[in-house]
């Protein structure tokens, strides 16, 4: 069986396409699906494009329709967590909707009938990404050959591990990731499509995990470069961490 990667901008999916040498394209529900091999592990990559609803549908279409055995995803986020800096890697190992709001039928971030607001990642796979991340993030310069991820070598990139927020809304002023903050302490990180794919894999019981490069500090300044930052840092954090993990998989 397959493992499915997503992602959702072109930006962090090109580089793992260039690492699979013999990719398929399917397309199904106006999604490019890749289908091929990455390090010896059958793979099918996909574009999920931004937001809840496209990360839904893509994984459901991941399970129902190329029965991947588990699911990865790779992306940026904006730090929250004091102490989550730009350049550094989160694992997810709980998913939240922030602009989960059913209230006052069901508690806050609730999603109605399911009887809770946090969605976990599977512990194993998170586990093996947390020391892939952490292998790459010890030793950035031998596993990414960018110039521009020298920096953030420099500056002590860490890893982090814990909840992560997501909603259909990029968080790009003080007021509004103070805010956040506020209501969700504990999460790290905030992002688009995370808790959706979460939610679809709970359902199907498929194993689910999720690495986040931290492109900005969801504040005023959030936008500013945002593109170059994921393509000429991300990217690069994506295939790397990627590739470690898959080249210790038996
Ligand atoms: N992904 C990367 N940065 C983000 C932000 N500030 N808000 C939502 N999603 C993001």
């Amino acid at each position: 069986m397959a493992i499915g990667i997503m992602s959702a901008l072109h930006e962090e999916l090109s580089g793992m396409l260039q690492a699979m040498p013999d990719e398929q394209c399917q397309n199904v529900g106006d999604r490019a699906y890749w289908c091929g091999h990455w390090q010896g592990h059958d793979v099918v990559a996909v574009l999920s494009r931004v937001g809840k609803v496209a990360a839904a549908t893509t994984a459901t279409a991941l399970i129902e329709r190329f029965g991947v055995d588990r699911i990865v995803f790779t992306g940026v986020a904006g730090g929250l967590g004091s102490g989550v800096r730009v350049g550094d890697v989160v694992i997810a190992d709980s998913f939240v909707q922030h602009d989960m709001d059913a209230s006052p039928l069901f508690p806050r971030h609730e999603v109605p009938l399911y009887g809770r607001s946090m969605f976990d990642t599977d512990a194993n796979l998170s586990g093996q990404l947390l020391d892939a991340a952490q292998t790459v993030l010890a030793d950035l310069g031998r596993h990414v050959q960018a110039q521009s991820i020298v920096d953030y070598a420099l500056k002590g990139a860490r890893c982090h591990a814990g909840l992560v927020a997501t909603g259909d809304r990029f968080v790009s002023s003080r007021a509004e990731s103070q805010a956040l903050q506020l209501e969700l302490p504990t999460a790290l990180a905030v992002e688009m499509e995370g808790a959706a794919v979460a939610q679809v894999c709970h359902d199907y019981g498929v194993p689910f995990g999720a690495l986040r490069t931290i492109s900005d500090r969801a504040d005023d300044e959030a936008h500013t470069d945002f593109v170059r930052f994921v393509s000429e840092v991300a990217s690069h954090y994506s295939v790397a961490v990627l590739s470690q993990w898959l080249r210790q998989l038996t």
